[in-house]
């Protein structure tokens, strides 16, 4: 992997377009340069470069520490940014982003001419989002380019939901951070192939595969959604098989009611044992607690959860027992960014029902 040349890093505050227009166009006219700037999104931070520039792309595979064969989600502003960057639009798309965009949807479509190779990992297709965040769309708007931008993490580390966490992870390796606040969904997008011959979820995300069926009836959820793939499988999306979201603690998901939660974290506890549970819950954790959300509001957990897995990387946990949310509607993508980063380790407790209840649900399998 090529070098990176180290950067003064500015962070610049930008929680509105209007107010903030002087720090979003003076970023604006780094992307246009080549440079990487780091913006926030509603899903999660993205680094962001010119899609169209090699060179600004290669930088941000060097930024991250990215593996060259994942590809990056190039964002646009307005659905007639899609000429030139996909080859064709297939009717599905049209009527997808007439519900959800701008927002929290990728889709993956035949790539067009203007994609660089290394956009899109040498595949023949390329992922692209409408980002419903004012800063994010004022800032591709400014700098009238489309922008390739990965979330703003450390590859292998859990996404970036503040400012802080960017800074963490990128202080010295992009040359401007736009500091937009929270981002309010807190999971990256959900990630949509039309490019084949079926509509196939490859990432789980904040749109649901319940409101994508409604528009989509033959729509298909990848095997790597739910279950670990080896990393020898040719996979539809190149993401799903590294380790991601990885904190440097074991991370075991346990299903279970909280009585019988609570039991087993008593049978575990020890020293570096850590509970990952709902709000409601850590007045009676008998080990150190850290939480996600409220037990019935995956919104809230969604928000929460990448915070969350930082802060017990801070806190020195070695060892983290996880309540494990229910994988429905939104609840999918918390449970599906939670079982990777516990490298698919689970147990159920008592009456919990197991991987079948998932597979009935969903037509998994
Ligand atoms: O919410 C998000 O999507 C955030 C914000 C910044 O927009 N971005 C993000 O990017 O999560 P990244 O690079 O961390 O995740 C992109 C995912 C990866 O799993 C990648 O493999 C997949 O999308 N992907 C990108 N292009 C693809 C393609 N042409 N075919 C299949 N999968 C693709
Ligand atoms: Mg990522």
């Amino acid at each position: 992997m090529e070098a990176l040349t180290p950067r003064h890093t500015r962070v610049l505050l930008a929680t509105d377009p209007v107010r903030h227009l002087a720090a979003l166009k003076e970023a604006a006219n780094v992307l246009q340069q080549g440079g990487l700037v780091v913006l926030p999104t509603e899903t999660v931070y993205g680094i962001g470069a010119n899609a169209l520039d090699r060179e600004a792309v290669a930088d941000i595979f060097a930024a991250k520490g990215r593996p060259q064969d994942n590809p990056l989600i190039v964002h646009i502003a307005d659905f007639s940014d899609l000429d030139g960057l996909v080859a064709e639009i297939p009717d599905s798309v049209r009527k997808l982003a007439g519900a959800f965009w701008p927002g929290p949807l990728t889709m993956i479509m035949p790539r067009g001419r203007y994609i660089p190779d290394s956009v899109s990992a040498g595949l023949d297709t390329v992922a692209i989002r409408m980002p419903s965040h004012p800063v994010a769309r004022a800032l591709i708007r400014l700098a009238g380019v489309p922008v390739a931008a990965p979330s703003a993490n450390l590859s292998g580390s859990p996404s970036p939901t503040t400012a802080a966490h960017c800074y963490a992870d990128l202080s010295g390796r992009v040359d401007i951070i736009l500091d937009g606040g929270r981002c309010s969904v807190g999971l990256e997008s959900t990630v949509l192939s039309l490019a084949g011959e079926r509509p196939r979820l490859l990432r789980p995300g904040a749109v649901t595969p319940e409101q994508l069926r409604e528009l989509l009836e033959d729509l298909v959820i990848d095997d790597a959604v739910l279950h670990s793939i080896d990393a020898a499988q040719p996979v539809a999306s190149p993401g799903m098989k590294y380790k991601h979201y990885a904190p440097r603690a074991d991370i075991t998901l346990v299903h279970g009611g909280l009585e019988a939660y609570l039991a087993f974290l008593e049978e575990h506890k020890g020293s570096g044992v850590f509970a990952l549970t709902f709000d409601a819950d850590k007045q009676r954790s008998p080990v150190p607690c850290v939480t996600y959300g409220s037990e019935h509001d995956p919104a809230s957990q969604a928000e929460g959860l990448f915070s969350a897995l930082r802060r017990l990387d801070a806190s020195g946990a070695r060892q983290v027992y996880a309540r494990a949310p229910l994988p429905q509607g939104l609840g999918l993508a918390v449970y599906n960014r939670l079982v990777r980063a516990a490298a698919f380790r689970e147990v159920y407790l008592g009456d919990q029902v197991p991987q079948q209840f998932l597979n009935e649900k969903w037509g998994f399998g």
